[in-house]
């Protein structure tokens, strides 16, 4: 369906879990789960997807929290691959469970994987997620790209001081002159829980052009709906992007609407409006997600600068 900017919302991402194996500090403070008694129960996320479509939602992406922590997480997949009208599924996981679950995922019917991953150093993989386990998730990339998805993402945030440095910058992008990825570079969103050190954090995506001159540009038809600026390390079988959520904000086409691990609907990212979807028999849950997609602002505006927007990332999915 159309919002009241006559954007085109088709695009449901659900946080299946507020739990994580990781603890960035970017994302959790690197502080505690979303109880799991909050999580909503298979049949639940049928429901709601299904209103979703209904709706015209005919991409997927299950986020979290860590996804893959859920033993039922293959169920959800091909329950959600079940709902008429639903054509594509995508993942975001943070790869540490993926050389194992990456076969299974792709038979559920997920299309794409995209796996957060912000250094390829150890000691500084142990600083952002407080997990010594850089190589698990480079296996699970491998296991990935073997798996056959249609694309597999990298997303890395970028971190003032802690990933920023020209080496840094180069020695990710270089995934991408080893493997087909999308290698994409995240300007830091604030959150409740990272408060008043997201200034001195804060990197402006710009900074990777200065790192990595040379880049040329690399769009295809699909990039035009997402969130990325594309590019390539000329010669690279995979592309570097950009998500600059800051300093060029991509508000305008929005296609999305979230869904948060304990069952509420978020018309936007950054805004702290939330309905809630539990409990509801199939037809309110269509008008409460009717409502939400009505009142998705035309931007995250002004306020989240001021600290107003309390978003934690792990309950509501990125
Ligand atoms: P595809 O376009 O399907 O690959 O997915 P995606 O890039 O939207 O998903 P992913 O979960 O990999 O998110 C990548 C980054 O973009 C994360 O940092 C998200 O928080 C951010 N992001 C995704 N959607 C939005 C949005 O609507 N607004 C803002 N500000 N950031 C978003
Ligand atoms: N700013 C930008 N990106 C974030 N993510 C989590 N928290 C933030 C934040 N504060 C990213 C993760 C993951 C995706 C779903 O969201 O790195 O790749
Ligand atoms: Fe876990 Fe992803 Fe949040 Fe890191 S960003 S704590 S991997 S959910």
């Amino acid at each position: 369906m159309q919002d009241l900017f006559s954007r085109k919302i088709n695009y449901l991402r659900l946080s299946v879990t507020g739990r994580c194996n990781f603890g960035c500090a970017y994302c959790s403070g690197g502080r505690g789960d979303c109880p799991r008694s909050d999580e909503l129960s298979v049949d639940e996320i049928r429901g709601i997807v299904r209103a979703a479509a209904s709706l015209g939602c005919t991409k997927v992406r299950l986020t979290g929290g860590e996804p893959l922590i859920r033993h039922d997480i293959a169920e959800i997949c091909r329950t959600v691959m079940n709902v008429p009208g639903v054509k594509k599924l995508c993942l975001t996981t943070n790869g540490y469970y993926l050389s194992r679950h990456a076969g299974i995922l792709r038979d559920a019917g997920v299309s794409c994987v995209n796996i957060s991953l912000d250094t390829a150093d150890d000691e500084r993989f142990y600083k952002i997620t407080g997990r010594r386990a850089l190589g698990d998730v480079l296996s699970g990339i491998d296991a990935a790209l073997a798996s056959g998805f249609d694309r597999v993402k990298i997303n890395a945030v970028l971190l003032h001081g802690v990933n920023d440095d020209v080496k840094s910058v180069r020695d990710l992008a270089s995934l991408t002159e080893r493997y087909p990825v999308d290698l994409r570079f995240i300007e830091l969103m604030p959150s409740r829980l990272i408060g008043e050190s997201y200034g001195r954090s804060f990197v402006s995506a710009d900074l990777v052009f200065e790192s990595l001159p040379g880049l040329e540009r690399s769009e295809t038809p699909e990039d035009a709906e997402g969130v990325a600026e594309m590019y390539r390390i000329p010669g690279a079988p995979g592309r570097v992007g950009i998500i600059s959520p800051m300093s060029a904000c991509f508000c305008h086409r929005c296609s999305r609407i979230r869904v948060l691990s304990d069952g509420r609907v978020r018309p936007c990212l950054l805004r702290n409006t939330e309905y809630d979807l539990r409990g509801l028999s199939y037809e309110d849950t269509v008008a409460v997600l009717r409502k939400a997609v009505l009142m998705k602002p035309l931007n995250y505006g002004e306020e989240i600068g001021t600290g107003a927007a309390q978003c934690e990332m792990k309950r509501i999915g990125g």
